[in-house]
């Protein structure tokens, strides 16, 4: 029991990623508070879990609604161990030519806004508290290079790794560590909401996209939401007492190695080379 007694709160847990992450943590003995804006589902989620599971409607856009969420957790459960900053949509689409600041400003609130904050008022808490904490941040394969998403997404993506190094400058000396987790191409619902297609037809599309796409990364699939969960349980666990700043990928391998033809481009045109 990794996370024995360890009091979470993890925002977008819902869905994806952060439902994989709830379910996996509560597994391992967490009491876990889950912000998401889907009241519905993560009642169903929170009653289905039990009494270590708790459900809490947080826009994480609303400054003080991450503040209200990050009470819950305290009044709930008594403290706070572990803010997991997750929620996320695929942001705006539009390429750098077409790009409207309303559509860059609403990308950025959610995805990298959301996690400053959620840094925020987690340290507060815990420095209030006593003892530091973990604070863990979803990126992106898109927070390490270009061309993996549009223009909004991969400024904030990258941001958020900017946050967790200032995190670290900041945070450091009260004992309060801050890492990334940078997925690749995890098959989740925000794909299927990114490409407009019904979420009747949720499975189906990742299905497809699983067997179109999943042998074009090294280790040969897509990756689920608990390969992320995984990471997430070292980052809140005492395994990782010691770990801070990291930005980690969970992508298959994928950011490690040029996706582009480049490496073979340059082995045909050595071989044209005229003696
Ligand atoms: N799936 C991928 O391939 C992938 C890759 C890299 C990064 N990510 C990141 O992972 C995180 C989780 O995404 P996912 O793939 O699980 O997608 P998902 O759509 O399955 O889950 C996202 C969750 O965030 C919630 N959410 C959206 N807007 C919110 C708001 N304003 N306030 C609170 N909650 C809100 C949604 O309701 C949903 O539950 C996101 O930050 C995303 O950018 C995903």
């Amino acid at each position: 029991m990794l996370l024995e007694n360890k009091v979470c709160v993890i925002t977008g847990g819902t869905s994806g990623i952060g439902l994989g992450t709830v379910e996996r943590f509560v597994e391992l003995g967490a009491k876990v508070v889950i912000g998401d804006i889907q009241d519905e589902r993560g009642r169903e989620i929170a009653d289905r879990l039990g009494v270590n599971a708790h459900y809490v409607h947080a826009d994480v856009t609303q400054e003080s609604e991450i503040e209200a969420l990050v009470a819950e957790a305290v009044s709930c459960f008594g403290r706070l161990d572990v803010m997991f900053n997750n929620a996320g949509d695929g942001g705006d689409r539009a390429g750098m030519t077409e790009i409207g600041a309303e559509g860059f400003d609403r990308s950025m609130s959610l995805l990298a806004r959301s996690v400053l904050l959620g840094h925020k008022f987690a340290a507060r808490q815990f420095i209030a508290q006593g003892g530091g904490g973990s604070i863990i941040s979803t990126a992106s394969a898109a927070g390490i290079e270009g061309g993996w998403s549009s223009a909004a997404y991969t400024t904030a993506k990258h941001a958020v790794v900017g946050i967790v190094h200032q995190a670290v400058a900041e945070l450091a000396a009260h004992g309060i560590r801050s890492n990334a987790i940078s997925p690749g191409v995890i098959a989740t619902p925000i794909m299927t909401r990114t490409f407009g297609v019904p979420m009747e037809e949720n499975e189906r599309f990742l299905d497809f996209l699983s067997d179109r796409i999943g042998h074009t990364q090294p280790l040969q699939r897509l990756g689920r939401p608990r390969d992320v969960a995984g990471a997430a349980v070292f980052f809140a666990s005492d395994l990782s007492e010691y770990v801070t700043g990291v930005n980690l990928p969970v992508d298959g391998g994928a950011t490690a190695v040029t996706q582009g033809s480049f490496a073979i481009d340059v082995v045909a045109a050595a071989a044209e080379f005229p003696a």
